[in-house]
């Protein structure tokens, strides 16, 4: 048996920022508190909860005399007003790859343009940059972008201008597009999904193309880490999403040839290294098996 693990598994730039900022503010000795779960991985959140900073929902809640960190898929605007309001202490975590999209939006409305962002409408980092437009109009997929377009033509003629969520993929982006570019005479856009989301599918794809087994390890409320398993599911016979190395499904991973693993961009480095190390484990028992069984028949 053969374990390969992806180079891009695990926190990306953004993620690595905000949890570093966290781990900042908790050094500093400071009071803090995270508006939204600081990342979409609940053994980070338990973490940091342990030490002090909790989470909670909504700009009231900040207690007074703390400090609010903004997580990486950033706030609308009038959450950031509302902050400002209570005169907080604001410790911006949002992704700089997020914070422009904030601004491609507001130019695009300060332009007389109209935004079309293309993700999943309830999806925090869309909710954050719809509420930065004045009339945002949200697409989860081509169809629904297509219907709107369809159910009245005047709508054609007017200037857009699309975006994409960071995590959307290629092929949702590509296909919003040409739906687009199809019909509309005006059109601008911003190819916005994040290049370690890219590479990040990209491998994963890759390094399931020729596995037999592939294990994607994240939490089950992470989008990244659901679509990474929906990708692997298209190259690879069998796809475990696994939150941790305790649900590694160990008698049928003895029976791959090569597996592959891969993570989200929310999942912290000691959870691969414990799946990783757990499949090495495996593997060693495996091998060992296979050469006991070698050696007994010669
Ligand atoms: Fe930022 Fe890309 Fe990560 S947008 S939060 S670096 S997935």
């Amino acid at each position: 048996m053969s374990v390969r693990v992806a180079a891009s598994a695990g926190f990306c730039f953004g993620v690595d920022r905000a949890v570093g900022l966290v781990e900042q503010t908790v050094r500093e000795g400071k009071r803090a508190v995270t508006l939204g779960p600081i990342i979409h991985n609940h053994h980070v959140v338990q973490h940091f909860a342990a030490l002090g900073v909790r989470e909670i929902a909504s700009p009231e809640e900040v207690p007074a005399g703390s400090a609010v960190i903004i997580r990486s898929h950033g706030v609308s605007r009038a959450v950031y007003e509302a902050l400002q309001a209570r005169g907080l202490e604001i410790i911006d975590a949002t992704c700089p790859f997020v914070s422009r999209i904030h601004r491609i939006v507001q130019e695009a409305e300060a332009n007389g343009r109209q935004p079309l962002i293309i993700g999943t409408p309830e999806h925090p980092e869309v909710v954050a940059i719809a509420g930065w437009c004045r009339h945002p109009l949200v697409f989860p997929d081509g169809e629904a972008l297509q219907k709107w377009l369809d159910d009245d033509p005047k709508r054609h003629d007017l200037p857009f201008t699309m975006v994409s969520q960071t995590t959307s993929t290629q092929f949702l982006w590509d296909s919003c597009k040409k739906i687009a570019k199809k019909v509309c005479t005006n059109l601008e856009f911003f190819d916005t999904i994040c290049k370690a989301t890219e590479n990040r599918q990209a491998e994963a794809a890759a390094l399931a193309a020729q596995c037999d087994a592939m294990i994607v390890v994240g939490d089950r409320k992470s989008s990244n880490t659901g679509r990474l398993a929906h990708i692997c599911a298209a190259h690879c016979p069998q796809v475990f999403l696994v939150d941790n190395a305790s649900e590694l499904d160990l008698p049928k991973l003895r029976q791959a040839g090569t597996i592959g693993i891969t993570a989200g961009a929310s999942t912290p480095a000691w959870i691969i290294k414990e799946v990783n190390h757990t499949m090495s484990e495996i593997n060693t028992t495996v091998d060992a098996a296979a050469e006991e069984s070698f050696e007994e028949l010669l």
